[in-house]
């Protein structure tokens, strides 16, 4: 099978490449790009390549990407053409790139190409993998066995699930992620805790995501209105991904392209990425629709600053540094409110004695407050946030 980069000088530099086990495409047309080649990193950045995985990532170099995501073959095993009560024929994954001699076949291909992956991952990097039960418990095992840390599986269950036609079975209702790091003691990875959580209604988000298969518009259709690709995955669930473990500007590596679902979030979202698939026509379909992506403006993407890694600094330090004084009055902003510094670091409200976070919910009758933002201290007249004093005893700690 012959491996080729696409874009001007990709397709100058034809590389032939050959492994053994696995069927060739069809030779297709259409497989051209624009060249994105970062020289001072020496990656095909926001490049298509054209063929074999395995044999594609050996020409990149180590330690280079910073995300994985993997939608690799399913190894579906259909015996038995599927057909819905009223005998029509259902549309299942039936291509040969997704057919293996044996389960032995399919782990050999899957340790090579995880291996391929690893190479390639900087030390900080995290790879996710999308599987069924036909063969995520299989990629679980080569991860582990690989020496890969499991962080989590994620469980995308699917609001629009096919049904189980032949109603033998329970409907085959998700399909599973497993994000790992590249090793057990693999520090400094990315994941956006906090501004996951402010997007879940400040619950932090959990292993479980509801989302729709992709179909409507999303879905590419040919001009007969065929699905181009039969696995084309949910932009929102590649979102959720990207998202939770990259930064902008990050390079995103996907050895699995298909049409192009992790390309085309990843424009969208300010991140790089890399792209390898087999089929040429689907790389076609993919680089026509990365193309059409607009990516969003820098405030709406930008990473979150990282929380977790400030001091943390308990109110009553604001005491103990003088910024605040026992016995004087905290205001909310209107002076509506008011409540009493102890010398403990609790506020007084009446009788009720708190934290500034649970004394500013009880004075406004919420559940929950910000007690940083919510208090300030009366200085000359003027009010402050007592948030400003923490910053302050924050910047003299780090100073
Ligand atoms: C499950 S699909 C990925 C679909 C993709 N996530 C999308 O949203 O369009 C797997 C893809 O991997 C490609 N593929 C299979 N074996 C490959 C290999 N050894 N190297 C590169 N691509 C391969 C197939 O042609 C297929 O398009």
């Amino acid at each position: 099978m012959g491996t080729q980069r696409t874009g001007a000088a990709g397709a100058a530099s034809r590389i032939q490449v050959s492994r053994t086990g696995r069927p060739a495409p069809a030779p297709r047309t259409g497989a051209r790009a624009p060249h994105c080649a970062s020289p001072s990193s020496g990656l095909p950045l926001d490049e298509i390549i054209v063929g074999d995985c395995i044999a594609a990532l050996e020409k990149l170099p180590p330690e280079s990407v910073d995300l994985v995501f993997a939608d690799p073959p399913y190894n579906l095993q259909l015996e038995n053409v599927l057909t819905r009560p009223d005998a029509s024929l259902v549309d299942a994954v039936d291509d040969d790139w997704d057919k293996f001699a044996s389960f032995a076949d399919y782990d050999a291909f899957t340790r090579a190409w995880l291996l391929a992956c690893r190479r390639v991952m900087k030390k900080t990097a995290t790879l996710w993998v999308i599987g069924s039960y036909h063969n995520i418990f299989r990629v679980g095992a080569a991860l582990q066995d690989l020496n890969f840390w499991i962080l989590n599986d994620i469980v995308w269950r699917k609001a629009n699930p096919m049904p189980n036609f032949r109603g033998k079975r329970f409907t085959n209702a998700h399909e599973t992620l497993i994000w790992a790091s590249k090793s057990p003691d693999a520090k400094g990875y990315t994941f956006h805790y906090e501004a996951l959580k402010a997007g879940n209604d400040d619950l932090q988000m959990r292993s479980d995501w509801f989302l729709p298969l992709c179909t409507g518009e999303e879905r590419l259709k040919d001009a007969e209105g065929r699905k181009v690709h039969p696995t084309q995955k949910p932009e929102a669930l590649l979102a959720r991904v990207i998202l939770s473990s990259s930064n902008p500007g990050d390079v995103i590596l996907d050895p699995f392209f298909g049409t192009g679902t992790t390309g085309a979030v990843a424009k969208k979202l300010g991140r790089h990425f890399i792209g390898v698939e087999r089929d040429s026509a689907y790389a076609a379909a993919a680089r026509a629709r990365i193309a059409a992506v607009q990516p969003l403006a820098g405030a709406a993407v930008a990473a979150p600053p990282a929380r977790r890694a400030e001091a943390r600094i308990p109110f009553l330090s604001l005491i103990e540094a003088r910024h605040l004084t026992p016995g004087e009055m905290l205001f909310d902003e209107r002076r509506r409110h008011r409540a009493t510094v102890r010398a403990d670091g609790a506020l007084a409200l009446g009788p009720a004695i708190g934290s500034i976070h649970k004394i500013g919910a009880l004075a406004q009758g919420l559940p929950a407050c910000n007690g940083w933002t919510f208090w300030h201290a009366e200085r000359q007249g003027r009010l402050i946030v007592i948030d400003e004093f923490r910053a302050k005893l924050r910047a003299a700690m780090e100073a």
